[in-house]
């Protein structure tokens, strides 16, 4: 099929992109849509020129134009304009929406809260909490993967890292879920003010419990934000509640759907190269690599985007001051002239780890150590104690959530074997 067939909002395009995206590396690696107001960019070499020039390329508006489908529409309602005033103070652009010289300032913070040797720390809890997820379901010889394990793992450790007490998790879960609801995609105002809602009790809780690590400081991510100081043109000073909030959100929302997303994906791509699970299993010591592979063939955030600074020619194609452009991850990690067969899941791919699906450069993502940790010790447990994963025939066969920022499955009902 050539280019101009395709629509990239196509529901079934989001289900399968790759077609699309060999015919965006054959035709327009560069690929200008008017009427989105968009430029695609998808090979290796181009994204990765792209990422690592920020003062080229703006993170401003780090998940894209508020015209594209899915983004909340002005309406005449006044409450619920209030309600998204209010809300938006977390939106203060911290980390994904900032450039330089902020960015760094901001990412320095983060990276302590986030650093290997704290990552590390988290081994043993990270590892009580699969064993508990797998212990809910291991007797039953079925399971939905993804609402059961995947979704349930990165919640809970970043409600760990905020000081939700074990007892209060079920609520905490429930209310961030929602908080955290209707991001690109399509909502009703009823839905929006329902999100909004939760997102402010949420952001009041998060409040108090800043003001205890100050009084009380404890070794978790929280801790460190609501006592840290920033880096200014003048003095240093503490962050204030809109940067602790705008951090915090972004944690929540990049730590938890990403990462549950990759484990879901995982094992969907298990079940379908048994050769390769065959290959995991008889060495366990490939669920490094195979982690690596998973997020280049199967890439969690599919696409972000960037806006241009001034005039430049990228690949050739000359771009106006104020292009915005969607950067796809997952295209560039399905680039053959990168990548060889680069459609196959191959558990020992000599160059797996150097995909894009952390993107590069200074947005490289800063809870790629935390994420790979989490889904290591997943899959180190999941298959010392199941075997022969298949998938469960009384249910449908697993569909995507149609998203186009992120790639992941809406469920995957599988029935397995204790090992
Ligand atoms: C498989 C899991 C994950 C994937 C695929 C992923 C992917 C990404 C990508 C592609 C970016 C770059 C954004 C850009 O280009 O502008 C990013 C940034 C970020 N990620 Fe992740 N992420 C994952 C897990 C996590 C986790 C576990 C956390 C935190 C708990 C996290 C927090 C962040 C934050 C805060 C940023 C913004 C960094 C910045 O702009 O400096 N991510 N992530």
């Amino acid at each position: 099929m050539a280019l101009t067939d395709f629509n990239l909002m196509d529901p079934q395009t989001l289900e399968c992109p790759y077609p699309f995206y060999e015919a965006l590396h054959e035709e327009a690696p560069v690929h200008l849509i008017p009427e989105m107001g968009i430029a695609v960019v998808s090979t290796f070499e181009l994204l990765s020129e792209v990422v690592h020039d920020p003062k080229t390329y703006s993170s401003g508006l780090a998940t894209g134009p508020v015209d594209l489908p899915g983004a909340f529409d002005e309406d005449e309602d006044p409450e619920l304009t209030e309600l998204r005033k209010k809300a938006a103070r977390s939106g203060v652009p911290t980390l994904l929406a900032a450039d330089p010289p902020f960015h760094a300032r901001y990412r320095s913070l983060v990276n302590k809260a986030l650093s290997a040797r704290r990552v590390a720390g988290m081994e043993n809890y990270v590892r009580e909490i699969v064993t508990d997820l797998i212990d809910g379901f291991i007797n039953n010889g079925k399971v939905d993967f993804t609402k059961e394990f995947a979704d349930e793992l990165p919640m809970s450790v970043v409600a760990d890292q905020i000081g939700v007490p074990r007892s209060g998790l079920k609520e905490f879960k429930k209310r961030a879920d929602l908080a955290i609801g209707g991001i690109e995609r399509q909502v009703t105002p009823e839905e929006e003010r329902n999100v909004l809602q939760a997102k402010l009790e949420f952001q009041e809780w998060l409040l108090e419990r800043a003001e205890e690590r100050r009084e009380n400081p404890k070794d978790d991510i929280l801790t460190t934000l609501a006592t840290a100081e920033l880096e200014t043109d003048d003095e240093p000073r503490p962050l204030n509640d809109d940067e602790i909030l705008s951090i915090i959100e972004q944690l929540q929302v990049a730590g938890k759907e990403t990462t549950a997303h990759l484990i879901g994906s995982a094992m969907l791509l298990f079940i379908q190269n048994p050769d390769q699970l065959t290959k995991v299993q008889r060495d366990p010591s490939l669920i490094g690599n195979m982690i690596e592979e998973a997020l280049r063939t199967e890439t969690p955030v599919r696409a972000l985007f960037r806006t241009t600074t001034r005039e430049v020619t990228l690949g050739g194609v000359p771009l106006p001051k104020g292009t915005v452009l969607m950067l796809i991850y997952a295209a560039a990690n399905r680039d053959e002239c990168e990548f060889a067969n680069a459609g196959d899941f191959e558990v020992e791919r000599e160059n797996a780890r150097s995909h894009l699906a952390f993107s590069a450069g200074p947005h490289y993502c800063v809870g790629a150590a935390l994420a790979r940790l989490e889904i290591r010790v997943a899959f180190e447990e999941v298959l010392k104690r199941m075997k022969h994963f298949r998938l469960d025939p009384d249910y449908p066969e697993p569909k995507r959530q149609t998203s186009y920022i992120l790639r992941g499955l809406e469920e995957l009902h599988i029935q397995f074997e204790k090992a």
